[in-house]
């Protein structure tokens, strides 16, 4: 029998949970969306009544949130009650690559899930249907299936609860996060009872057409989420391997990548050269797909993903390389202006961002960095690369934030555009031309519209994938 869902509870209030349940909120007005937490500091941003300070940046959520918030949709830390109450769950917990014991650096870490699921375990009344939203290795759900098992639960009857467990995968992308949930690609649903899975798409019906819903097995579910994002850093890991090859024979990657995306078979979309991909999830989620190949055997396969990896590592350490190089070997003591710190536009995260390692390499050689980025916080920067001031070998570097890019490159002798902000489109390039110290570089890593105007004001360019 489908069981009518008019409770959710979404346990973690991250960058998926937070979205993903506004957007169901939006959308079903039927239904009761309870988003919690353990961090009270993330409860109370999700709960300010200054929109602007949401903890998670994305266009388009504050309009939702001032539309839900309060009416079905609910943030707070009240764990044991709206697991309780709820007919479904969705575990929407971090997954990091685990730091110590076995499997450390590739394995995922699933503390998190395991002690959400055990709550769920204690808490829950009669039958939950239980949604992996986080991203799992294959076979979670078996894990988490045993967990709800073998657990003791408090009910006060002695009536044991009953649970159906999904895998239903995120994908949207952050900075478009609103977008992708409103409108996506697919949705994808695993699991083996007919009856959880009909519940799940019935929440989703209310705005996706019955065509993009996509109904497998656990196992193809788990795993084609581990899939499409090793694909799509694949994609990104391949442009950026070219765009060396252009600088060093002549091809333009522009011309490239039109020439090869007009194939529609390759399609043009995720071609765009960088600094390396960043964000919380490419690297950690092909970490996994490592170990489970690596659990399985499949050595070969393990490193043919992991080339994936090392290419986009080389590819973020050899900005710092280039910009020492061009500015005469030596940066100690030069002033440096960086264009954007998050990991890509429109996103406040920061988490894997090659800003944070092209910073820190270059405060190594002793640089002093302007740090501009429209809307990552001060405090996050010192998170990212420890206070004002950074020490390593005999060399001081440190770095400073801006709130406004024209005081960022007073006096700079490089400046580095390290995320596609649109705003970089337009940039005033000949009163910047005035305020930066000649001989004056730009190094542009994202291939920022209008770029080639610095030239005309006397500035050296350099950019990424271009022999110029
Ligand atoms: P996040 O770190 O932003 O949020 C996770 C939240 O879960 C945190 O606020 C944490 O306090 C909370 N939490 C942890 N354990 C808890 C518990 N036992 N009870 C209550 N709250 C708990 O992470 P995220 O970026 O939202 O990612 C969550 C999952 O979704 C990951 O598996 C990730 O791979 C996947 N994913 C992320 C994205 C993305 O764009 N960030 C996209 C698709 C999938
Ligand atoms: C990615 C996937 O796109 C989502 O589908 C997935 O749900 C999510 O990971 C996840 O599982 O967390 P996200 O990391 O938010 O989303 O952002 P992307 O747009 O994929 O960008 C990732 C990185 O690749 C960024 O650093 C971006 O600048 C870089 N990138 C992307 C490029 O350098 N070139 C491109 O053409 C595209």
């Amino acid at each position: 029998m489908i069981t009518p869902i008019k409770k959710i509870c979404c346990i973690g209030a991250g960058y998926v949970g937070g979205p993903t349940m506004a957007v169901i909120a939006d959308k079903c007005k039927h239904v009761q969306v309870n988003v919690v937490d353990i961090s009270p500091q993330r409860i109370a941003d999700w709960n300010t009544q200054d929109l602007t300070k949401l903890p998670i940046y994305e266009p388009g959520l504050a309009e939702i949130i001032k539309r839900c918030r309060g009416d079905n949709l609910h943030f707070s830390m009240e764990i044991e009650k709206n697991i309780e109450n709820a007919d479904m769950i969705f575990i929407s917990v971090n997954t990091p690559t685990k730091k110590e014991g076995i499997g450390a650096g590739k394995a995922s870490d699933l503390t998190f899930i395991e002690k959400a699921t055990r709550e769920i375990a204690k808490l829950s009344r009669g039958h939950t249907i239980i949604v992996e939203k986080s991203t799992l290795p294959v076979r979670t759900a078996d894990t988490i299936k045993q967990i709800l098992v073998n657990t003791k639960n408090h009910n006060p009857s002695g009536e044991n609860p009953t649970f159906d467990v999904l895998s239903n995968p995120e994908f949207l992308a952050e900075g478009n996060a609103i977008n992708n949930l409103n409108y996506p690609d697919r949705i994808l649903i695993g699991g083996e009872s007919k009856d959880a899975i009909n519940s799940l798409k019935e929440i989703y019906l209310n705005w996706v057409e019955e065509s993009k819903i996509l109904t497998t097995n656990l196992w193809s579910s788990e795993l084609s989420k581990l899939a499409a994002n090793a694909f799509l850093a694949q994609r990104v890991s391949s442009i950026n391997s070219l765009s060396s090859l252009c600088e060093a024979s002549g091809a333009d990657i522009q011309e490239v990548k039109k020439a090869i995306g007009s194939d529609s078979r390759i399609g043009n979309k995720f071609l765009n050269p960088g600094p390396g991909f960043g964000g919380s999830c490419f690297k950690k989620d092909i970490l996994n797909l490592i170990y489970l190949c690596e659990f399985y055997g499949l050595e070969e396969v393990a490193q043919y993903w992991s080339k994936v990896l090392d290419i986009n590592k080389w590819q973020t350490d050899r900005i710092a390389k280039v910009v020492f190089q061009k500015l005469f070997g030596t940066i100690t003591g030069k002033n440096i202006a960086i264009l954007g710190f998050a990991f890509k536009a429109n996103t406040n995260d920061t988490r894997e961002s090659p800003a944070i390692e092209i910073c820190k390499k270059l405060m190594q050689e002793g640089a002093y960095l302007n740090i501009y980025d429209p809307r990552v916080e001060k405090n996050q920067i010192e998170k990212d690369l420890g206070k004002n001031y950074y020490q390593c070998n005999q060399n001081r570097g440190s770095w400073n934030n801006f709130d406004d890019l024209y005081l960022a490159v007073e006096n700079v002798d490089a400046l580095i555009i390290l995320t596609e902000w649109k705003e970089f489109d337009n940039l005033n390039w000949q009163l910047i031309s005035t305020k930066m110290r000649s001989p004056a570089w730009v190094f542009d890593t994202r291939s920022t519209k209008n770029i080639l105007v610095a030239k005309k004001y006397g500035l050296n360019i350099w950019i990424l994938g271009n022999h110029i």
